[in-house]
């Protein structure tokens, strides 16, 4: 199948999905913070019904920022960060699909109500990701759930995404990932397809992200993707995730070495511990040593001013491009598996 009738099938889909059975995603809340998880509750019935995320992942430092959603479906994620940078930020979700852009923006002035706002700091955008309509270094953050996985060139995206995104800022990406390539034959299928199971096979993202400008992934979280019998067999048993990782687009010249960094408590939501990825989390006051690659990224990001940076004479091993197949392998032995985020069925 072209590219383009690809693109065609997941409008397609997303515009004629039966929005009245409610939500086929669950939302994981994991690794969300109880206010985190209490905006989820006040979305309205509208937006709740129609949210297809794979796996969320809220952004630290969010007051005054401008934060585009690639893939925002009927919004609810754009509303909730809507909220989380108040009203001097400002907020951007693109879809393909008309739809769910129409549901999203019959919500904007319920929400601007329930977030107590005189004017919406957020809009919607009708368009596709893979060629988006910004001017470069637009956003300071730039989130995406379930979206990439479904797009035929996922270089491109990753490339667009980060032209977007200002120097130090972060890409949070939640999306389904493989652990082995499927079938090529099975690929056109729509209900695989558009379920991302034509995902990028997660050991290929660091190549990608490396191609793009971006630093390599930390694996924050991972839960299960449920698959069908019937599609278990198309595609050859190969398991499938939702993965969330961390990337950043950083200046290109600097670089530096090994650090002993110390997480200052200074994000106020995070003010004993900032979880990083499923390896490590900073706390407050604590000195970790770091590889030369995460005190670059720390020391020029936007997260600079929450940590502190001092000479190490250790060459610490510092862990990133994590395999989320072995880490849920590990939380299933240890009897900590969460439950699926989706079926496919
Ligand atoms: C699994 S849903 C996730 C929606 C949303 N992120 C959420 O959390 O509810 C995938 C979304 O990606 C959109 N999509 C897929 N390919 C796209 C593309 N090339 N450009 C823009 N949106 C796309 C679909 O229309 C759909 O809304």
């Amino acid at each position: 199948m072209s590219e383009n009738t690809i693109t065609d099938m997941v409008r397609c889909v997303y515009n004629t999905h039966n929005t009245v059975t409610g939500s086929v995603c669950r939302t994981n809340t994991e690794n969300l913070l109880p206010e985190h998880i209490a905006l989820f509750d006040q979305l309205s019935e509208e937006i709740k019904k129609s949210y297809y995320g794979t796996g969320i992942m809220i952004p630290e430092k969010l007051k005054g920022k401008r934060v585009l959603d690639v893939g925002c479906g009927s919004g609810s994620l754009v509303f909730i960060l809507s909220k989380l940078v108040g009203p001097t930020g400002y907020v951007v979700g693109v879809d393909l699909s008309e739809m769910l852009i129409e549901i999203a923006r019959s919500q904007v002035d319920y929400h601007r109500k329930a977030w107590g706002y005189d004017t919406m700091n957020c809009e919607f955008v009708l368009g596709n990701v893979e060629n988006l309509p910004f001017p470069p270094e637009s956003f300071d953050i730039v989130v995406s759930s379930g979206v990439i996985s479904m797009c035929p060139d996922k270089e491109a995206v990753f490339a667009v995404v980060h032209s977007v995104l200002k120097e130090g800022g972060q890409f949070l990406l939640s999306d389904v990932c493989g652990e082995d390539d499927i079938p090529e034959e099975c690929r056109s299928n729509d209900v695989i397809w558009t379920c991302g199971l034509g995902g990028l096979r997660w050991d290929r993202l660091a190549e990608v992200a490396s191609k793009t400008g971006f630093t390599r992934p930390h694996l924050r979280q991972a839960a299960p993707v449920d698959i069908a019998e019937e599609y278990v067999k198309m595609i050859e048993n190969s398991r499938f995730t939702c993965a969330g990782w961390r990337l950043f687009k950083l200046p290109e010249d600097h670089r530096y070495d090994a650090c002993r960094v110390t997480y200052k408590g200074n994000i106020p939501e995070y003010s004993d511990q900032l979880p990083w990825d499923i390896d490590l989390t900073f706390k407050k006051g604590q000195g970790v040593d770091v590889d030369g690659e995460l005190t670059t990224l720390l020391s020029t990001s936007y997260l600079r001013e929450n940590f502190d940076f001092a000479d190490t004479n250790v060459k610490p091993v510092t862990k990133r491009n994590q395999n989320p197949f072995a880490y849920l392998d590990k939380l299933q032995s240890e009897g900590r598996l969460p439950p699926s985020i989706f079926k496919v069925e």
